[in-house]
């Protein structure tokens, strides 16, 4: 495929299959990881698009600054949270649309380091995310809300969009990018290897080339040949990107990041191949901190969310909001908490499953790991639960994945009017043993052949 670069000139751009899949591989494994949205915002606590919600003038927010100190953040007890919880991986912001630095940027004064803690919050995350064995990422707002060379008057989000005194004349966004640009250098070469970038958002003409996305793609590759990068370079929360066109561009992101949704049918690209992708989702309803929103989602609701997104091929970032004292919120731990408990008796039908191909069954999902099939069981049936999916004879043992005991198949014969199910036995007990979701693993016999391989060829 041919591109323009910024001078015109023409450029082709491979895209290699086999180099995407082996850089996706710990990804796709993961399935599950932590969003960490903070910033100077926890301290209005009114959630991170305070700025331009109000209406708040660069003269009115900076002052936050000297008030940044939060004495109680400790970032190994954030990543033992996100561990325990059974996550595998953590993306923080090291800049968000406010334009404030989480970190010590060479290029602007607006930083942490500043502020009374005079701490580089990203270092000392990333840091404690090794420590805990966690695949550690940053996200980073190509919108800033406090560059004076960014679009402010008639922007569709800035916090002066509304106010002809900030009009644009004058205003040089080339410089704006040499900003971002050099921004991104340095998160690249001064911290170690990083295994995610989260760029957040383009919108109306800012996307892809209006950012110098190839020649920024281009740098961060070099200097983070195996980093995963979001879509939002070329779309946000909404659209999919030009992997998922099957036209992948220099800037195509690796994997499709819809917000607060789960894809009611998974995702897959033009061609009908699966296509990777992360829902991102708020415990409340807000990103960055705020005080007020205590809708938080309960852990059960959160626990059959994750295993949705696995059932239809995803991931789920979960998000946290710390408050500005470094904490997290009190309902935030609790919640991770219960799906930690949940996550540590049935991690295995988590990580490295996808899709089943197997319809979801009325009581629950699937979610498959090769030739292993794992049911999830919400909702107890009346009597012996029927095994949809598999011709009976080619089980060949089903076991509670929370502690190994057997499960036989129901010899009942109440069900011998439908010989083309097998029908397992959960025991006299008409309550399930987790009500939350009772998963059952179960192998098949490989003399046969495995539906997985089956349904793998249909994929
Ligand atoms: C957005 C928002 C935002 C949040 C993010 C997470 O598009 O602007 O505040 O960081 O998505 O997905």
């Amino acid at each position: 495929m041919l591109y323009y670069n910024k001078v015109g000139i023409f450029m082709s751009f491979v895209f290699s299959r086999e180099a995407y899949e082996r850089r996706m591989k710990w990804y796709t494994e993961a399935r599950f990881g932590m969003f960490i949205h903070w910033g100077l915002y926890a301290i209005p606590a009114r959630g991170e698009w305070v700025r331009s919600n109000e209406r708040i003038p660069n003269e009115c927010y900076d002052p936050l600054i000297n008030e940044f100190d939060p004495k109680h953040c400790d970032m190994r007890e954030w990543m033992r949270a996100a561990r325990d919880a059974g996550m595998k991986y953590v993306v923080m912001t090291a800049k968000h649309h406010d334009g404030f630095c989480l970190y010590d940027s060479a290029y602007t004064d607006f930083k942490s380091t500043n502020s009374p803690s005079g701490r580089d919050f990203v270092r000392e995350y990333l840091d404690a995310a090794r420590f805990f064995g966690l695949r550690a990422g940053l996200y980073f707002s190509l919108i800033d809300w406090r560059h004076p060379d960014f679009p402010h008057y008639g922007d569709r989000n800035h916090p002066m969009r509304d106010d002809p005194k900030y009009e644009n004349s004058g205003r040089n966004f080339g410089r704006y990018l040499d900003y971002l640009h050099a921004q991104v250098r340095e998160l690249c070469t001064n911290y170690g290897k990083l295994d995610i970038i989260w760029f957040d958002f383009s919108y109306d003409e800012l996307r892809g080339e209006a950012w110098r996305a190839t020649e920024l793609m281009k740098m961060v590759r070099s200097l983070q040949p195996d980093v995963i990068i979001d879509n939002r370079l070329e779309v946000s929360g909404e659209g999919f990107g030009s992997l998922a066109a099957c036209r992948p561009t220099p800037y195509h992101g690796d994997f499709v990041s819809p917000e607060q949704i789960i894809p009611p049918e998974g995702l897959k690209d033009a061609e009908g191949k699966p296509l990777i992708w992360e829902s991102c989702v708020t415990l409340n309803n807000h990103w960055g901190y705020c005080a007020t929103d205590k809708f938080y989602k309960p852990a059960p609701m959160l626990i059959r969310k994750l295993v949705e997104c696995v059932s239809k091929g995803g991931n789920l970032l979960l998000n946290v909001g710390p408050d500005a004292t470094g904490r997290f919120p009190k309902e935030a731990i609790d919640t991770l908490q219960q799906i930690g408990t949940w996550m540590d008796r049935n991690g295995d039908s988590i990580y490295g499953c996808g899709v089943a191909g197997i319809d979801k069954p009325e009581y629950g999902r699937i979610t498959r790991r090769e030739g292993t099939l794992y049911y999830h069981i919400f909702d107890n049936t009346l009597g012996p639960l029927p095994i949809f999916g598999i011709e009976p004879g080619r089980i060949k043992s089903i076991r509670r994945l929370a502690d190994g005991s057997e499960v036989p198949i129901s010899k009942s014969w109440v069900h011998s009017d439908y010989p083309h199910l097998a029908f397992a036995d959960l025991g006299l007990d008409p309550v399930l043993p987790d009500p939350i979701d009772t998963v059952i693993e179960i192998r098949l016999n490989n003399d046969d052949e495995t539906i997985y391989n089956k349904v793998r060829k249909e994929l």
